[in-house]
């Protein structure tokens, strides 16, 4: 199994549309793959169409508690895509946090939580929300790899660098930055794409087309590859995926 963070320290920059459309290209390729919602804006189940748990036993289940494991994975359910499961936001999520900064070793909380997919799942994607917590940064230590969302502004940039000097797995080689609501023509869009990418970061070579079909995809609840399946939009998730399949050799997993 495989764990795949997408992560910003910036807001609304496209993370949990990364997160879900990656997730469900990942089911229809025949991966088994688990997208949990670790976000309390739960924004990620409401795309997937699935309300929020009333308690989700992820605290207990952070503390090793096997009551809390037994009620975090009852909470896992399915979506209307085949191999496509999901471990909805639920009203704990919010104590998260605070669980895991009462921990010695808040690392070993994430790694509890991300555990409850052994063995059942290929692929774990998990859509963390824009925060520098605990829990963020625990997730993102105990993942395989992190996808560090951004777009090509000079705030994002800025985010870039305030996250790589105070979260340490931002800095790490896992970590590869993920440009979307890219407009090739646009020069500005071009020249921070050019500077991220000169500044000793692993700039992923897929990027993501700026379009109005992000739209549609809230608006149909329906991830990209389905509410706008011949777009360049769906073409450019559908290459991130092999793109980072094949970092996390997921091949292998078959
Ligand atoms: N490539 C894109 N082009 C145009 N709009 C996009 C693109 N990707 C995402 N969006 C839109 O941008 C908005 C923010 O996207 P999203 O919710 O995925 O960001 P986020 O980083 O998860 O936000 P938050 O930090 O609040 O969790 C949404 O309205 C989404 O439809
Ligand atoms: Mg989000």
């Amino acid at each position: 199994m495989k764990v795949l963070a997408c992560y910003s320290l910036k807001g609304g920059v496209g993370k949990t549309t990364t997160s879900v459309c990656l997730a469900h290209i990942s089911a229809t390729l025949g991966f088994r793959t688990l997208l949990f919602d670790l976000d309390t804006q739960g924004s990620a189940t409401w795309l997937l169409r699935t309300k929020r748990s009333s308690g989700n036993g992820l605290t207990k289940a952070a503390k090793g508690a096997s009551k809390g494991e037994k009620k975090a994975r009852s909470q896992i359910v399915g979506s209307d895509y085949d191999n496509l499961d999901l471990l909805p936001y639920g009203i704990e999520t919010i104590d998260l946090d605070l669980q895991l900064s009462s921990m010695k070793r808040p690392e070993q909380g994430a790694s509890r939580i991300l555990g409850l997919a052994e063995g059942d799942y290929d692929l774990v994607v998990v859509d963390l929300p824009p925060s520098a917590g605990n829990l963020a940064q625990s997730v993102l230590k105990e993942s395989d790899r992190v996808i560090f969302v951004m777009t090509p502004s000079m705030l994002s940039i800025h985010a870039l660098v305030e996250a790589k000097d105070r979260i340490p797995t931002v800095a790490k080689q896992k970590t590869s930055v993920l440009f979307t609501m890219v407009q090739e023509r646009r020069k500005t869009d071009l020249a921070a794409i050019e500077l991220v990418e000169s500044e000793n970061n692993h700039v992923l070579s897929t990027k993501i087309v700026k379009s109005t079909l992000f739209d549609r995809m809230q608006e149909k609840r329906a991830p990209i590859a389905l509410s706008a399946p011949n777009s360049k939009a769906s073409h450019d998730y559908h290459a991130l995926f092999e793109e980072v399949s094949k970092m996390l050799d997921l091949d292998k997993l078959r």
